[in-house]
């Protein structure tokens, strides 16, 4: 199997991840969370594709769906393609999008992170990073779509707990989805490096 891209040590797969991952994901567990129910294999419509990001995404437009989610900045195919295989040769991003077909155009994106724990008998956690459908297209569960994709991708590739950080109107949005505010840890701090320490 291609895990990562990763074959006979070498990091050339168009893929960001091997798209097998995506097969027979748990979808049982989550039946009713979605409604009508629809699945990365099958998601409602057969011109939406659910896969792992491609190197040739920077042509699909997948920089432009997240500046819909915040600040991209000017970024060269080059560059794209210099982050997407260091990406790929770490070997923990699941940067996974939904391609609408007719357009070639990603239009959906969500982003699986695994870290290795020593703790846990060295477990594995997750985390969800940059969830974003494209404006035009919401409200057609894709939301619902990319965040349980990825995160029943977390639970088959062994993760013992997925979290994510979210601006407060969109706690429902993650509650109808299983997730769940930790008591005591409902803030989130930070410290951003471009301020002065
Ligand atoms: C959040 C987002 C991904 C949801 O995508 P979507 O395709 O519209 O979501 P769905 O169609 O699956 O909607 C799921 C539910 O969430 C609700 N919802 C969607 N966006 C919401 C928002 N911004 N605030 C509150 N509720 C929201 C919908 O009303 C819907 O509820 P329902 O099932 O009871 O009708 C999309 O609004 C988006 O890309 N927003 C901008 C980026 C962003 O904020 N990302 C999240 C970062 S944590």
């Amino acid at each position: 199997m291609v895990i990562n891209g990763k074959a006979n040590g070498e990091f050339h797969s168009s893929y960001l991840y091997d798209p097998e991952l995506l097969h027979g994901l748990e979808w049982n567990s989550a039946q009713n969370k979605v409604t009508p129910f629809i699945t990365n294999e099958q998601p409602g419509e057969d011109y939406f594709l659910v896969r792992p990001l491609q190197i040739d995404d920077y042509e699909k437009g997948f920089l432009q769906l997240l500046s819909q989610l915040t600040t991209v900045g000017d970024i060269t195919q080059a560059e794209y393609e210099a982050q997407f295989r260091k990406m790929q040769k770490a070997g923990c991003y699941f940067v996974t999008v939904i391609e609408d077909i007719r357009h070639s155009k990603i239009i959906g994106a969500a982003t699986l992170v695994t870290e290795m724990k020593f703790i846990h008998k060295c477990g594995m956690r997750a985390r969800l990073e940059d969830v974003v459908v494209n404006n035009t297209y919401r409200g057609k569960q894709l939301g619902k779509l990319i965040v349980l994709t990825v995160t029943l991708l977390a639970k088959k590739i062994g993760c013992y707990k997925m979290s994510l950080d979210c601006k407060d109107p969109l706690i429902p949005f993650y509650k109808t989805l299983g997730y769940t505010l930790e008591p005591g840890n409902a803030n989130t701090m930070m410290l951003r490096y471009e301020s002065k320490l």
